[in-house]
């Protein structure tokens, strides 16, 4: 087994460029399935979970390269659309090959994903929306199996807005006839999606939360690039660590995605510099932090517990309203001495000090939040369940030691 360590109390400072976004090169490296011409996409991070993408890939037999972040697809067809295998249930994102493959190929026989304890996460929206577009599902223990004759034009109405469900409706639908999608997801790895799509030439539109697909595309490009947008929620990662510890100098980003997050922070007195595609973050003595989660544009879940740390030194309250099991890096952060109450989904801060300890994560965010503890308690932490950082942050080890961060992997029998 192993651990983390880390030195608490070190300075951070200095500049880091952000990676490309995890949750766009997910959906997008899925969408390529949907093409028969060569596609190169720039920005892919390199990291577990898109490791685990291209393994599917390799189960698929599908002829593509990885190096440098750059993927290049040359879109042959499959030989197959069945897409059983361990590594699907591995991610959340695999779930996208459930609408390529059924968009391209009118068929998939695929396994259930999987992806991190944060909530319950069904994904019954994901099949209403197959479902409504004409398609039959199949449900076996292990796997379902989805197949349609004739794509329906048909309007899909939303209960609440899903990432997931939103990109599976839009790939299902690049071939089908004219699919209406409300309350749908407009969060910008969605949109990072439908900018991949229209460039190529499949005709979408966005209002608000309804995005129109026409599926009725003709003109495909046969030799397009993309460059996949930054990773917001790394970005925030690195806001967090510098509202502490900076200044740091946030580089690669739009920060128009962070609006809410960094209005927020300014109104609780943070000081933070936006500047063309940079941020500078200086250590703020914060004043009453609220944080409530919500879909874009609104605070997002994935920052929720990243926050968590900071509000345990300066004080304040989370309420999450997506994924339910993500209050309790909470109680990981109370082994490190910070003065918390939770009830429910809402977790309140008093200011206290934290003390490195032996913690464990249980998911991507949490992990990553106990390694920013960590990093701003007194005293050494070791972490447990790091491997869930490698699932969604490129290179991160050594981004945080090239700010002066202090950490080592430690081997135990
Ligand atoms: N929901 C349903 N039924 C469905 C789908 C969703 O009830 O069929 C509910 C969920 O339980 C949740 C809410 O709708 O309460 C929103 O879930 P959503 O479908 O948007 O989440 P997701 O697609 O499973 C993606 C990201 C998550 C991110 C959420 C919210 C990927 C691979 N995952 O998950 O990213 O937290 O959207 O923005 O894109 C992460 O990066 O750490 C991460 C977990």
């Amino acid at each position: 087994m192993s651990f983390l360590k880390i030195k608490g109390g070190k300075a951070l400072t200095g500049s880091v460029n952000v990676s490309g976004s995890k949750n766009s090169s997910l959906c997008i490296i899925a969408a390529c399935l949907l093409f028969n011409g060569k596609i190169v996409v720039h920005n892919v991070p390199d990291i577990v979970d898109v490791r685990i993408m291209f393994d599917i890939f390799k189960m698929l037999k599908v002829n593509y390269t990885y190096l440098d972040n750059t993927f290049t697809y040359f879109g042959d067809k499959l030989i197959s659309s069945d897409c059983v295998d361990e590594c699907i249930k591995r991610i959340r994102g695999s779930y996208y090959f459930m609408g390529a493959l059924l968009g391209r190929y009118k068929r998939v026989l695929i396994n259930y994903p999987g992806g991190c304890q944060i909530g319950k996460r069904p994904i019954d929206y994901h099949f209403m929306a197959f479902e409504s577009l004409g398609a039959s599902l199949s449900f076996y223990d292990d796997e379902v199996l989805i197949k349609v004759d004739e794509f329906n034009s048909c309007i899909i109405e939303f209960e609440n807005q899903s990432l997931g469900a939103t990109v599976n409706a839009i790939l299902a639908s690049t071939y089908a006839v004219k699919t209406t999608l409300i309350n749908a997801s407009i969060e910008p790895e969605v949109m990072d999606l439908i900018a991949f799509l229209k460039g190529i030439g499949v005709l979408i539109n966005v209002v608000g939360n309804t995005i129109v697909i026409d599926g009725k595309t003709e003109v495909i490009k046969t030799n397009y690039t993309y460059k996949v947008m930054y990773d917001r929620i790394e970005a925030g990662t690195f806001i967090a660590l510098g509202l502490i510890k900076g200044p740091i100098f946030i580089g690669n980003i739009d920060y128009r995605h962070l609006k809410k997050v960094v209005y927020d922070l300014i109104k609780a007195n943070a000081k933070i510099d936006i500047r063309e595609n940079m941020l500078v973050v200086y250590p703020s003595k914060l004043e009453s932090l609220e944080i409530d989660t919500f879909p874009y544009p609104l605070f997002p879940t994935d920052l929720q517990q990243i926050f968590s740390p900071v509000l345990a030194i300066h004080g304040g309250r989370i309420k999450e309203n997506i994924f339910e099991n993500r209050i309790s890096t909470a109680l990981e952060l109370k082994k490190m001495g910070a003065i918390v109450e939770t009830k429910e989904r809402e977790a309140i801060y008093q200011p206290s000090t934290l003390t490195g300890c032996y913690v464990e994560g249980h998911d991507l965010r949490g992990s990553m939040a106990l390694l920013i503890a960590g990093l701003i308690a007194n005293g050494d932490t070791i972490l447990k369940g790091y491997e869930f950082i490698e699932r969604g942050y490129e290179d991160i080890y050594n981004k945080i030691r090239m700010l002066g961060g202090e950490i080592e992997f430690v081997k135990c029998k």
